[in-house]
């Protein structure tokens, strides 16, 4: 595992994830296409599935570099605001010239409006040392009734726990229905190959 990759998964505070991935902000993609990375292809291949109109506002919820808009931009997508905590990430996904604003917020508390959006993508961040799991009630705020949620849990060694609590819970309250989960995947086959992710896609009712 590479030495930034450890540090983001056993990050301490918000405040010292966000310079890790400010310092990994340059060698992020080449060290994730070293990986085999396959979570963005597969999330994007779901998202235009279950929210096949490319004029939609998509809100891209931790973007990162834009490894997951720009998937999305090259299948069509044309209305996406990513936000991610580090500024660093945020200027590499900045040069893409595929969102129409970037924020450097977290996702667990946004200043967007309720239901400002139709539809969220949310990949990779819902992983050990990174957004709480409380963030997927913020990230469903900002989607409007009958919109969808597209996102990733990190599922190897219980490692989702806390995540997939909440999913139930929001399953429970009525907030959300599935509309289709993949079985769990090794998502960087090539250098953490002990690593499973699932994707899911969920509807929101309330
Ligand atoms: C593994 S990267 C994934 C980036 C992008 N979604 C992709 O698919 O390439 C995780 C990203 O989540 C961001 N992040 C972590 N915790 C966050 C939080 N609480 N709020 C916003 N962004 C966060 C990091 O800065 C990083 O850019």
């Amino acid at each position: 595992m590479s030495r930034l990759l450890n540090s983001v998964y056993k990050a301490a505070s918000v405040e010292a994830l966000e310079s890790y991935y400010d310092s990994w902000a340059s060698d992020y993609e080449r060290e994730m296409f070293d990986s085999g990375l396959r979570l963005p292809w597969i999330s994007a291949a779901l998202f235009s599935r279950v929210a096949p109109d490319p004029n939609i506002a998509v809100i891209d919820a931790a973007c990162g570099t834009g490894l997951q808009g720009e998937a999305l931009a090259l299948a069509g997508y044309r209305n996406l605001t990513g936000v991610d905590l580090s500024t660093s990430m945020l200027n590499i996904a900045a040069g893409k010239d595929i969102y129409r604003s970037l924020h450097h917020i977290a996702i667990e508390r946004m200043d967007f409006d309720d239901q400002s959006f139709d539809a969220c993508i949310c990949n990779g961040c819902f992983t050990p040392g990174h957004a709480p799991s409380s963030s997927m009630r913020e990230l469903t705020r900002v989607v409007r009734v009958d919109g969808v949620i597209v996102f990733s849990i990190r599922v190897d060694g219980n490692l989702g726990r806390s995540y997939l609590e909440e999913m139930e819970s929001l399953l429970n309250e009525g907030r959300w229905m599935i509309i289709f989960q993949t079985r769990s995947f090794f998502s960087m086959p090539l250098t953490e190959p002990y690593m499973q992710h699932q994707v899911f896609a969920v509807k929101k009712i309330k």
